[in-house]
Order: C-alpha cells, then structure tokens, then sequence
C-alpha cells in the first residue's frame, strides 16, 4: 500500500497527530505501507519534493503542533493556471503520483486545500480529505481539528486580558483570527466571558457598542471587553456592493493596522474612554493540540485509513451527529460553516447578556 500525505494551507495544532493516526491505522491494517510525505502542501505535490517517511516518523508526534512536512498556501484560484515556467500543476500532480505508483493521497486541508483535493479526486486519483482548521468552518462536518485547541489560546489572551483591565477600568479589544467566519470568536469570547462579541455573520454598529459600554459602566463595571473577529463588519459595510466594499476594506487597511485599531479609534473618540488592542495572531494556531483535539484527530485518521481499506474514496472523514463519517468532497469543496445570527448558541450568549453590537 502506497500512500501520499500533505499538509497543505495555514496550519494548527493537531496536524501530526492526525497523520499519526492515519499511519498507525495503516500499519494495523496492511502488512507493507509506504508512506510518501510530500513536503510544503501542493507544491511538493506539484514539483515532486517529498520525503520517504518510515514507521519512526510517527512516534512522538501526538502532542506536537505544527506540521513536520511543512506546509504552504496554494490557492485554488490560480491551480488551473500554469506556473511561471508553464507547468501544468493539475498535470504535474497527477504525474507524480503515478510516478510513485501511489494507491491514495490524504490530504489535510481546509477550505481551499479540500476544494484541490476534489478537483484530483474528479481528475482520477484516489483522494481522502481530512478536515483541518483553525476557524472550523468546513461545510459537512461539526469540527475541525484545530479549533479547540485555538478556541483555548484565545481564551487563555482574554482571560489574561480580564485582569488587567479591571485594574486599570479599560475598554480591552482582543481581535481572534476568522476572516470570513466567527466561529473561533463565538467560542472564545464566551469562553472567557468577554462582554461583547463583533463576528462577521452579524454586522455591528459602533453605536451599539458605545452603549453597551456605557450599560456596564452604569451597572458598576469599570472595564469591558470585545472579542473581535479579524472579519467583523459594521453594518454600513454590510450594506455595501462587494466592489464598494472590497474598496473600503483595502482603504481602512491602509489607515489601520486591523479592524481591532479601526474599531479602537472609533469608541475612543465617541467615548472618551481609554481603549487598548490585543492581537494574538498566531499563537493561536502554535502549541500543543488539547486533548480534544488530540483524540479527534486519532479519530479522524484511524477512520480514514479505514476509509483506504475500503476503497471509499473521494471522501472526507467528518464528524456528524458526533459519529465520524465520510462525506463526499464533492458535496463540501467550496461550501463554508458559518455562525447563523439565529442559532440557540447566539440566543443563549444574549441570554447571559452578551452584546453582538447589532441591538438597538
Ligand atoms: O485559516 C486559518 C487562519 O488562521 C485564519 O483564521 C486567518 O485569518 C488566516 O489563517 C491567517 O493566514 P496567514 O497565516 O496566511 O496569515
């Protein structure tokens, strides 16, 4: 049995212990595996750069972070376009897994990285996707590995953050990694009690947030919090054309460092209270996956070489009514989770009064 493995796409904890998985699986159920790790996601796909992992490989990787093939971004946008020497990358890929004969590739991507891994399924190669993020905002599956282990670095920012705020009677803003989606933020602002949450699924207006500010500070609070997403968006902007708005987002980055600063400066001047900004950035995809995602992402693998076994492929291994299933890559490439405003999640947040900045 001859099987490729890539990491491919921004990283997070959990990765090696996902491929870990997938190799002890392997070896539980054939008698010679070979595992080829193709180095730096695609690309060594793509330019045939990979190494022979042996059995050795996957010991002591559990609790790891990071990726030991290393990883890369190559975005699904440009895969159908030649190189800068003309290479075809689909066609190159394709060759060099014939070249090594290889039986599957496992690739272990999110959303962009998912959507490659079923253009080769379509293309002919026998593909298992296993679903990795940070954001957890994978379509078709109920977690991501990653997540929990981001949502406990963040957390971990603000808790931090809680202190020092309620010495000094400031307005805190903690900005959480999600461009598009708050799932992270959802979670780790409640985890960590954070008295306001800003997402990009439920546009805000600074209004709004001005008044829950001043809400606590009539209440006896000296200090709030705001867990922002790196995506949250006002509710002007949500009304804006995606040219028009693409336009405003490239200007308010040439003003400001994030949205965190922008939003700072905004209830700054509106308030006059003092305002400071924590950006934790990638520490929260560092580190040593948490035991959630440690057993997970044995899970996860375990299933998928069970998956190779089978010979289901063109699947990923996901999580659905809290059993691991495969789900067709064709189904889930391009399809995002998102927070849904409406969800008893948000309800229950409100409930222990959360602001989302959208009242009023
Ligand atoms: O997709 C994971 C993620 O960490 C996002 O949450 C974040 O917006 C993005 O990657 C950051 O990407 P990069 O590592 O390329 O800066």
């Amino acid at each position: 049995m001859r099987v490729g493995f890539l990491t491919s796409g921004g990283d997070c904890q959990a990765l090696n212990a996902t491929m870990r998985g997938v190799a002890k699986g392997l070896y539980g159920l054939y008698d010679d595996v070979e595992i080829f790790g193709f180095l730096d996601g695609y690309k060594g796909l793509i330019y045939d750069e990979y190494r022979k992992m042996p059995k050795s490989d996957f010991s002591g990787i559990l609790t790891v972070g990071g990726t030991i093939l290393g990883t890369s971004r190559t975005p699904f946008k440009d895969i159908r376009k030649p190189d800068e020497n003309g290479l075809d990358k689909v066609e190159s890929m394709k060759n060099t897994y014939r070249r090594h004969r290889l039986d599957c590739l496992v690739a272990l991507g999110g959303n962009g990285s998912l959507k490659t891994a079923n253009l080769l399924s379509e293309e002919g190669l026998n593909v298992i996707g296993c679903p990795k993020t940070i954001d957890n905002d994978l379509w078709g599956t109920e977690m991501t590995f990653g997540f929990y282990s981001a949502v406990q670095v963040a957390s971990e920012a603000i808790d931090c953050i809680h202190t020092t705020a309620a010495s000094h009677g400031r307005v805190f803003i903690v900005e959480v990694m999600g461009h598009k989606v708050g799932l992270l933020t959802l979670y780790a602002g409640m985890a960590s009690g954070a008295d306001i949450i800003l997402l990009p699924e439920i546009p805000y207006s600074v209004d709004a947030v001005c008044r829950k500010i001043a809400e606590r500070n009539k209440g006896g609070s000296r200090f709030s919090i705001i867990a922002v997403a790196e995506g949250a968006i006002s509710k002007d902007e949500a009304k804006l054309g995606k040219k028009e708005l693409k336009k405003k987002m490239a200007d308010d980055a040439a003003k400001y460092r994030s949205v965190a600063y922008k939003l700072a400066e905004q209830i700054e001047s509106k308030t006059g209270a003092e305002v400071r900004v924590t950006v934790p950035g990638h520490t929260q995809r560092g580190g040593a996956p948490v035991p959630y995602d440690r057993v997970f992402a044995t899970r996860i693998g375990v299933e998928a070489a069970k998956l190779i076994k089978k010979g289901k492929f063109g699947n990923m291994v996901a999580l659905v009514n809290n059993e691991i299933v495969p789900v067709p890559l064709a189904e889930i490439a391009g399809k995002l989770k998102v927070v849904d405003p409406k969800s008893s999640i948000v309800a229950e947040a409100r409930m222990v009064g959360i602001s989302f900045g959208d009242e009023g």
